[in-house]
C-alpha cells in the first residue's frame, strides 16, 4: 500500500510507501526537503501538514492541519498534503553502503580523534563537501559523522570524532579500532553544502569538530578556485581544542579566507578573541543582510546563531546548519 503526498501550493506530488518516512519518499522521488539529523532531534525538517494523517516516531499521531511537524519521522496513514519549508527537484539520492578499512587514527586534541578510512580498491566515494556519513555499529544502530576531506580526495575518508562520555562509538568502538579493521558506512547524507547559486560572502561558523565539514567545504572551494569571500569563525573552550588551527591559519595567511579563532574559557595568556563564537560574528558584522551563514557543531551554538542572526538581518533562507545532535539512529 502506498499514499499520495502532495506539496501545498504546487503541482508536485509523489508516492510514499507504507512504513516509509516522508523525507525518504521525497528523496527517492527526486525531491529534496531540508534536513540534518534524520532522527527527530534538530528540527531542520520541520514543516506543516495541511491535510491528512500520519504517525511520527517522536510526535505520535499527527492529524492535519498541524504545524511544526518533523517530516523525517512522519509515516503517512492516508494521502497527505504537506508544506515543507522548501522543496527542490533533484536527482534521486543514490547512497552506497561500503566496508571501509581503518588506515590511520591520530589524536590532535585530548577529546578528538582524526580517523582516516580507506575505500575498497577501485571504489570511489561520491559526496559533496559538507555532507556526512553514517557508521553502522554491530547492534544495527548508526552514528553520523561529517566527511572532513574534500570530494576530490575520493579514495579515502577523513572523520573528526569528538569523544563523548559513555559514547558507544567514540569511546567504545574507537578505543579498540586498529589499522586494517573494517567499518560499515553508508553515504552520502546531508544538505549542509555551500550554495553554488550564490556569490554572497560566506560566514563559516564552527565549534569543536564542527570544523570537519567546514574543512571539506573550504578545501573544495580552494580546489574549485571559487572567488567568493569567506570568513571562518571557529569557537572552542581553550586554544588546544582548536585541533587544526595551523591549517586554518595557513588559509588565512595565504588569503583564502579570514580566520578568527574565538575562545570561551581561554588561558590568561590568550590575546585573541574571547566569548561565544556567534557573538564575535555579531560584533564584527553588525548587519548580516547580504551574507550567507553556514553553522556547524554544538546545537546550542547553531540555535543561538540562527535566532540572533535573524534579528541581525540574515534572511532565513541564507542560514544553513548541521547541529551535531546525539544520533543513535536505528535504520
Ligand atoms: C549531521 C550530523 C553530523 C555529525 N558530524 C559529527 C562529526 O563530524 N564529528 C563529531 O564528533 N560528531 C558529529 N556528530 C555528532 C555525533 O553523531 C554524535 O555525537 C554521536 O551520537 C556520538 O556517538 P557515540 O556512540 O560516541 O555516543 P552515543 O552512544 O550516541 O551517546 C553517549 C551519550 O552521550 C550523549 N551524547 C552523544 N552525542 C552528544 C552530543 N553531540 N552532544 C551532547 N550529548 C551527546 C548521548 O545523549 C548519550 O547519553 C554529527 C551529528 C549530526 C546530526
Ligand atoms: S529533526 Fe528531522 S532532520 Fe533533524
Amino acid at each position: 500500500m502506498d499514499y499520495r503526498i502532495s506539496i501545498a501550493g504546487s503541482d508536485v506530488a509523489f508516492r510514499c510507501e507504507a512504513g516509509e518516512t516522508l523525507l525518504d519518499a521525497a528523496e527517492r522521488s527526486g525531491y529534496s526537503v531540508p534536513y540534518s539529523c534524520r532522527k527527530g532531534v534538530c528540527s531542520t525538517c520541520e514543516g506543516c501538514v495541511v491535510a491528512g494523517a500520519g504517525r511520527s516516531t517522536v510526535q505520535g499521531e499527527v492529524q492535519g492541519p498541524a504545524e511544526r511537524v518533523l517530516l523525517c519521522c512522519l509515516r503517512p496513514s492516508s494521502d497527505m498534503t504537506i508544506a515543507p519549508r522548501k522543496v527542490e527537484k533533484r536527482e534521486p539520492v543514490v547512497r552506497k553502503t561500503l566496508d571501509m578499512s581503518v588506515y590511520r587514527i591520530t589524536q590532535p586534541a585530548a577529546d578528538v580523534s582524526v580517523v582516516q578510512l580507506r575505500l575498497p580498491t577501485g571504489v570511489r566515494a561520491k559526496f559533496r563537501a559538507g555532507q556526512y556519513l553514517q557508521i553502522e555499529l554491530e547492534d544495527g544502530s548508526r552514528r553520523n559523522y561529517s566527511m572532513a576531506n574534500p570530494p576530490h580526495e575520493s579514495d579515502s575518508i577523513q572523520l573528526h570524532v569528538r569523544h563523548v562520555q559513555g559514547g558507544r562509538f567514540s569511546e567504545g568502538v574507537l578505543r579498540g579500532l586498529e589499522k586494517g579493521q573494517k567499518l560499515r558506512v553508508e553515504l552520502p547524507f546531508g544538505e549542509f553544502m555551500l550554495q553554488d547559486d550564490s556569490t554572497s560572502p560566506a560566514i563559516l561558523l564552527a565549534t569543536g569538530t564542527g570544523f570537519a565539514p567546514v574543512k571539506s567545504i573550504v578545501e573544495d572551494a580552494i580546489k574549485r578556485k571559487l572567488e567568493r569571500p569567506m570568513y571562518l569563525y571557529w569557537g572552542a573552550r581553550r586554544e588546544e581544542d582548536l585541533y587544526l588551527a595551523e591549517l586554518a591559519r595557513k588559509w588565512h595567511t595565504s588569503g583564502k579566507l579570514a580566520f578568527v579563532p574565538v575562545l570561551s574559557q581561554p588561558h590568561d595568556s590568550w590575546t585573541g578573541r574571547r566569548g561565544f563564537v556567534h557573538e564575535a560574528v555579531l560584533d564584527d558584522f553588525g548587519s548580516l543582510a547580504g551574507y550567507q551563514v553556514y553553522a556547524c557543531g554544538n546545537p546550542a551554538m547553531t540555535s543561538a546563531a540562527h535566532d540572533t542572526f535573524a534579528e541581525a538581518g540574515l534572511p532565513e533562507p541564507d542560514f544553513f546548519s548541521d547541529a551535531f545532535v546525539h544520533t543513535d539512529t536505528r535504520p
